[in-house]
């Protein structure tokens, strides 16, 4: 074990509340492509910001719609990682000794619950559910067509129930994640490049109000000079030694 997941270790068998965020890395050992890093063959003269807005939405509905059809199809196929098996051990060592957990997620692919978390904050929404464009409504079956397909109460185009770039995060979701980050003493920040808001300010949000920051990304990020540990490595590879399981 290396001395950075040692001291981490230590950090956490200390911690008195607990707060991770996680980001698209986590998934990408699950074989779902991270948003940054790779958008690769049919999509990669796309950028996410320009297919992830309502506007391009409704600029180009089917674009957007095939998008999330291949990425929701991807989802599909993942089965959860060492790395989420470790963060849904590490809530479980916490519940064991009365320690305050919460386990907030940028990503929309649902596999933190697979793997057994239980307090989990999805800011960002779901992939798998979808709802309409004009009025929100949820549906939970749709034929697949060449057309995008449509709500049967009101007509209106359906979309993927997450939240694109220039929309509202849900409310109570981030106010369970900055109450989290404010109230935590041990914040482990897995995966993401800490550049989308509001997410990106968690960390921050943490150290300014005493927590200890620990990162786990395979690369620098904005955070890496602020943080308390930076943890280099793949969430599969490192996340399991953080949560005893390494052992
Ligand atoms: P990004 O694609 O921006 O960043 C993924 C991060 O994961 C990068 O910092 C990688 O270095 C890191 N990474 C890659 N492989 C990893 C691995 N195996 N283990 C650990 N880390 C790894 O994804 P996010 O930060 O999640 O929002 O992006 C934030 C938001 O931007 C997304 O939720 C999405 C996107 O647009 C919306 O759709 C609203």
């Amino acid at each position: 074990m290396t001395d950075d997941i040692q001291r981490a270790r230590e950090l956490l068998d200390h911690a008195t509340a607990v707060a991770v965020l996680t980001g698209a890395g986590i998934s990408a050992e699950s074989g779902i492509p991270t948003f940054r890093d790779a958008l690769t063959g049919l999509w990669a003269r796309f950028r996410p910001e320009e297919l992830a807005t309502p506007e391009a939405f409704e600029a180009n509905p089917k674009l957007v719609w095939d998008w999330y059809a291949w990425r929701r199809e991807a989802v599909a196929n993942a089965v959860p990682n060492a790395g989420h098996w470790a963060l849904a051990a590490i809530e479980r060592q916490c519940r064991d000794h009365q320690v305050d957990f919460t386990l907030v997620t940028q990503n929309v692919d649902g596999l933190h619950r697979a793997a057994g978390s239980q307090r989990v904050v999805e800011l960002h929404g779901n992939i798998r559910r979808v709802k309409c464009f004009d009025h929100g409504h949820a549906v939970d079956r749709w034929e697949a067509s060449e057309q995008v397909p449509t709500c049967p109460r009101c007509g209106s185009l359906l979309r993927p129930d997450v939240v694109w770039f220039g929309e509202s995060l849900p409310s109570d979701a981030l106010a369970a994640a900055l109450a989290a980050a404010r109230t935590c003493d041990f914040f482990l920040c897995v995966g993401t490049s800490t550049v989308v808001e509001p997410a990106a300010s968690l960390p921050f949000l943490a150290l300014q109000c005493g927590a200890r920051v620990i990162e786990l990304n395979p690369v620098p990020t904005p955070l890496t000079p602020h943080a308390t540990v930076s943890l280099r490595g793949t969430a599969a590879q490192l996340l399991p030694a953080l949560s005893r399981q390494g052992q």
